[in-house]
């Protein structure tokens, strides 16, 4: 059904994809709204974005917590909150398969690379490196692979020759916060359908 959504956002640092959600909604370009914050780190700068927004902030460590425990606890609490869509921004743990089938196809990511390339740890590090001249960012629906899900939306950017892994990570972030925003609208308008192997984005 379309619609708004309520949504849940899982973070694990500074939270720029998450004021990319809260910003949108408040500015009326996404009815959609973070009901909640998930952080597995306490004291990261997205909770506190949460709290100036009004959104409720739950911590859930998995810092010295077995992975077994850690996994059935995210599990309650994100499934206690009842969400339409879960998104994973800047969220920095690989989700057990429980979680994955328990919300699959309302669970998506944003990842700083054109998947299938560079998946993982420093994408663009890796774009750097390899040599690209484009790299950019996508948003998936998640499985239970690393950041291997059927894509959304992508947008590229040009390497620079000069480019340094922090300089072409900021300027990829101002496009990773416009595709965020922009496929949780189309999910929200029902254009993704979803999700086999191919996701299909009407536009
Ligand atoms: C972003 O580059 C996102 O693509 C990646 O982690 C980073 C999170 O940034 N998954 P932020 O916490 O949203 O500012």
């Amino acid at each position: 059904m379309a619609g708004s959504k309520k949504i849940v956002v899982l973070v694990s640092g500074r939270g720029s994809n998450l004021q990319a959600l809260i910003d949108a909604h408040g500015a009326g370009k996404i009815r959609s709204r973070v009901i909640a914050v998930v952080s597995n780190k306490p004291g990261v700068f997205a909770l506190e974005r949460a709290g100036q927004a009004g959104i409720a902030t739950l911590v859930v460590p998995s810092k010295g917590v077995a992975k077994a425990e850690y996994d059935r606890t995210l599990l309650q609490t994100v499934s206690d909150l009842d969400p339409d869509l879960v998104v994973l921004a800047g969220y920095m743990k690989i989700l057990d398969a429980g979680f994955v089938r328990a919300f699959f196809g309302r669970l998506i990511n944003i990842h700083p690379s054109l998947l299938p390339a560079f998946p993982g740890l420093d994408a663009q590090r890796q774009a750097l490196e390899a040599g690209a001249l484009l790299t950019g960012c996508t948003v998936h629906f998640v499985d239970e692979g690393c950041d291997t899900g059927p894509v959304i939306l992508q947008n590229s950017i040009a390497i620079e020759p000069n480019d340094t892994v922090e300089s072409l990570s900021a300027r990829l972030l101002p496009v990773e916060h416009a595709t965020l925003v922009e496929a949780v609208r189309l999910i929200e308008d029902d254009k993704v359908i979803a999700p086999g192997k191919q996701t299909l984005v009407l536009k």
